[in-house]
């Protein structure tokens, strides 16, 4: 069965940056959030991302890089491929490919 490795970025601010490979299943027509969704159930319940929307590129929480370009997770499919997930560069990180999505200075009226 073809295999996809996710190359994620593990680690919170401060942390010597290192990626993680985990190896899934490839399934055809699968996102890159399906996967990620499925390696956080089945094989690593600290991993951390972000979602809402699921696929209806409405929330735009899932934003993250592949291979360095920025993609929402959700509509990115699934390659049988090494796939390399980075969080976005410029926002602050809070873990994994978790970012701080709210703008510095947003305040509540
Ligand atoms: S999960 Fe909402 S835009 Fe991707």
């Amino acid at each position: 069965m073809p295999v996809a490795t996710l190359l994620v970025h593990r680690g919170g601010p401060g942390e010597a940056p290192r990626h993680d490979a985990f190896e899934v299943a490839y399934e055809p027509g699968e996102s890159v959030l399906d996967a990620l969704r499925r390696l956080r159930a089945e094989a690593d319940p600290t991993l951390a991302f972000r979602y809402a929307c699921l696929n209806a590129n409405a929330c735009k929480e899932c934003m993250m890089l592949l291979d360095g370009r920025v993609v929402y997770a959700c509509t990115a499919r699934l390659e049988p491929r090494a796939m390399r997930l980075d969080p976005l560069p410029n926002k602050p990180l809070l873990r994994d490919l978790a970012t701080v999505l709210a703008p510095q200075d947003e305040r509540l009226g």
